[in-house]
């Protein structure tokens, strides 16, 4: 069974198809990339399966059981956890405290909110800033803040819009080295939206390659890489 499932998603905009009957699934375990232009509907796809919007038709299903029109706070209590976007720092409160603050947001049952905020402290390699509070740090260490904040939040599918835009490379190297653990560590399964085409390549087995609101393809970076519409509508420019 499919840790996350869409199924023939549909949202518009006005005249506007945003989301044109898309179907793709993401497997427990699986980290699987989600690429394509500016305005393919990735976003949508993702404010779509995480309950920002309802879909106009289709279904949502987490681990088999559907969450489709269901309010966000209520998806993310069943384990579809949606980083970046959904916690906010507060920059009087400390690194640690950061991190209980988004544990205990959800309070957990059978989870140690100490022992978690450790292990994400080493986690973010925020160590020797643990007790600095959030309005000290630098944008990068902020970044990494709020990814370990969403990962305090336990859950068996994480998506992830553009975790690496505007992210030094050094900041982005412990970004990745964080959702490979998570993935490891829980069995949690990634969708992971980026235009990172060297990052997704060492991330993510399989991509799913969204255009102008559809499902262009699906396979390996390289397998897709392949495809004439792909590069021409995407990969050519993404690349060059
Ligand atoms: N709330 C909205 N109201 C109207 N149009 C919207 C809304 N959200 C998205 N759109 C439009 O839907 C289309 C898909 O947008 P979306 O943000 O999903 O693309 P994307 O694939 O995430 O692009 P990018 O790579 O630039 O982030 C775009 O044409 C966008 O302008
Ligand atoms: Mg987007």
């Amino acid at each position: 069974m499919a840790a996350l499932e869409a199924i023939g998603l549909r949202k518009r905009f006005g005249t506007l198809q945003a989301a044109n009957d898309v179907t793709l699934s993401v497997e427990p375990g699986e980290i699987r990339g989600l690429i394509g232009p500016n305005g393919a509907g990735k976003t949508t796809l993702v404010n779509l399966v995480t309950g920002v919007y309802a879909p106009d038709s289709g279904e949502v299903k987490l681990a088999g059981q559907s969450i489709t029109g269901l309010a966000m706070h209520e998806i993310a209590r069943r384990g579809l956890v949606r980083s970046f976007q959904v916690t906010r720092l507060f920059g009087n409160q400390t690194v640690r405290e950061n991190l209980l603050t988004a544990f205990h947001a959800r309070r957990p049952a059978n989870v140690d909110g100490e022992a978690a905020a450790e292990r994400m402290i080493r986690l973010t390699t925020l160590g020797p800033l643990a007790d600095t509070p959030a309005k000290k740090l630098s944008g990068g260490q902020r970044a990494l803040l709020q990814m370990g904040c969403g990962f305090m939040v336990p859950g068996s599918c994480y998506v992830l819009d553009e975790p690496f835009a505007g992210i030094n490379p050094v900041i982005k190297e412990t970004i990745l080295e964080m959702i490979v653990e998570v993935n490891r560590a829980q069995g949690a399964a990634f969708l992971v939206v980026s235009h990172e085409m060297a990052i997704i390549r060492q991330l993510c087995p399989q991509v799913t390659v969204m255009m102008e609101g559809k499902v262009a393809a699906q396979g390996t970076l390289d397998e897709v890489a392949r495809l004439p519409a792909v590069v021409a509508g995407y990969l050519g420019k993404a690349l060059e």
